[in-house]
């Protein structure tokens, strides 16, 4: 059958991955083979990101940009190929591991907030994990002071929270663990228009002014190619294209097939 994706071409090599992330590798995946079960989704897939640098996967539904977040995670099986942080090989820590000991958080998507429990409970959960409990209530107390949103709830049910709030609440969950890498799945979902633009500068604030390593997958092509750095299109388990964010967006193809032009 034909497929309206070829045009696309094929994995760009290693050289063109890293000429897009050229200073200070934060994050690589190399060769990676992975899926569920016996399943693989991902085919010898190659990834780079610099540190503070964010990217933007995007591609049709069930290409396997969310299997890439998860097998970064380690939520699927890896058959083959690794992942290393700053060159240390991290394929097969398990995803405490990940969060506690190199700073990896994945935000989850959508409805992920405790209802019944207060901001401020459901902002502690994001320490669970913590060895020193200290920590996690200073780090929280950082998050009230930063977003006024969250700390004038800070003591009422998280139900009460606007779209926009909540998803906040979501990405300032994974800040309680203070990681250097956010893994964001399709941060804009479900969210009213004046609220996509909150989250993507509440990301930008984080990449900016705290350094945030970003690697996000987004449905909203546009918005996602717009805020990113750099962005790889991803079809059936391989990365079609590579470009800076700009770039794609300029790129006829990925306009006709993803920005609807
Ligand atoms: N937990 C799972 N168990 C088995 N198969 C899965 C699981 N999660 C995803 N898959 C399969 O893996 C393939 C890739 O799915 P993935 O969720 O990575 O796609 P995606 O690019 O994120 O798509 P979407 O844009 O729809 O979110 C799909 O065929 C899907 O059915
Ligand atoms: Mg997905």
């Amino acid at each position: 059958m034909a497929n309206q994706y070829e045009v696309l071409g094929k994995a760009p090599g290693l050289e063109e991955l890293n000429k897009l992330s050229p200073n200070d590798v934060h994050l690589t995946i190399r060769g990676l083979s992975a899926g569920y079960g016996k399943m693989e989704i991902l085919h010898n897939f190659d990834l780079t990101v610099s540190k503070a640098q964010s990217l933007c996967l995007i591609g049709p539904n069930g290409a396997g940009k969310s299997t890439i977040l998860h097998s970064i995670y380690g939520f699927t099986n890896i058959f083959d190929g690794k992942i290393e942080i700053e060159g240390n090989e991290i394929t097969n820590l398990t995803p405490a591991e990940k969060l506690s000991k190199v700073g990896i958080a994945y935000i989850l998507q959508d409805n992920s907030v405790f209802p019944d429990m207060t901001v401020e409970e459901n902002l502690l959960m994001g320490g669970y994990i913590k060895d020193k409990q200290d920590e996690a209530y200073e780090e929280a107390e950082r998050i009230f002071q930063k977003y006024e949103r969250l700390r004038n709830r800070r003591n009422q049910p998280a139900k009460v929270l606007s779209g926009g709030e909540r998803r906040l609440l979501e990405i300032s969950r994974a800040l309680v663990m203070k990681p250097s890498i956010l893994l964001v799945d399709e941060p804009s979902i479900g969210l009213e228009p004046r609220y996509i633009n909150m989250v993507f500068d509440i990301l930008g604030d984080l990449q900016k002014n705290e350094n945030k390593t970003i690697i996000l997958v987004e449905q909203n092509a546009k918005k996602g190619l717009e805020f990113a750095d750099i962005g790889y299109v991803l079809v059936s388990g391989q990365t079609a294209i590579a470009g800076k964010g700009d770039d794609l967006l300029k790129n006829p193809d990925v306009g006709r097939l993803f920005l609807g032009g």
